[in-house]
């Protein structure tokens, strides 16, 4: 077998995704070299510490000045993708710019529809009949970047957004992850600034069931 894909995964809050993605590390040939956080107290910190992952937290600051200290730290690690795994803050361009191609992001929409917050609440107000979530490349705009994959789910009547959000969360842990060794395995791959998909350009994302 390969040798595995090194991912840095970045966190705010409660780190369910985290959870999954170091959970299917064998079966997904990728390894978490380092977990990041903006919050010393993210709960998601104790997935790390429970698998010996090494943690390293910083103070959000708008002068992006710490924002070096975690640029410097994921080089050191040889990290090859950044995953933001409801990482609550928006990365400056110098940091997207070192990164390029090499930053993802899970977020609880289908994008385009409804980057931004409060996403579930939108979809009921709105009576969407189909919800989900996408892993998208990171640019300067904020939920903009290229789309890789999606999972959707149907909206009950009864649904508000607190339960539409944990039947959600459920497909994300399956989506992240399988999204992730996708990019390690090259079979979704940037070429000329292009992405490709099993060598044939991603038109439209990729769609996973479960
Ligand atoms: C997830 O639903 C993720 O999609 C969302 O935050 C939640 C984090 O849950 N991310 C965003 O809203 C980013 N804009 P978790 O901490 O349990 O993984």
């Amino acid at each position: 077998m390969s040798s595995a894909f090194n991912i840095v995964v970045l966190i705010s809050g409660t780190g369910s995704n985290l959870a999954s993605i170091i959970d299917k590390q064998q079966q997904y040939n990728y390894k978490v070299s380092l977990v990041v956080s903006n919050q010393k107290s993210a709960k998601g910190l104790d997935f790390a510490k429970q698998n010996n992952i090494p943690i390293f937290t910083f103070n959000w600051d708008k002068s992006d000045r710490l924002l070096l200290d975690v640029q410097n730290i994921i080089r050191q690690h040889n990290c090859q993708l950044i995953v933001l795994a409801g990482f609550m803050k928006i990365l400056p361009s110098p940091f997207i710019d070192e990164f390029k191609q090499k930053i993802i992001n899970i977020h609880p929409s289908l994008l385009p529809k409804y980057p931004g917050l409060n996403t579930h609440q939108r979809v009921i107000d709105n009576k969407d009949q189909t919800h989900g979530a996408s892993v998208h490349y990171v640019n300067a705009q904020l939920d903009a970047g290229e789309i890789i994959s999606q999972t959707s789910i149907n909206v009950d009547l009864n649904s508000n957004a607190e339960s539409l959000g944990k039947q959600l969360l459920f497909r994300e842990h399956s989506l992240l992850p399988y999204t992730i060794h996708l990019i390690g395995q090259n079979r979704v791959e940037w070429r000329d600034d292009k992405l490709y998909f099993d060598h044939k350009i991603l038109t439209t994302p990729i769609i996973i069931y479960d």
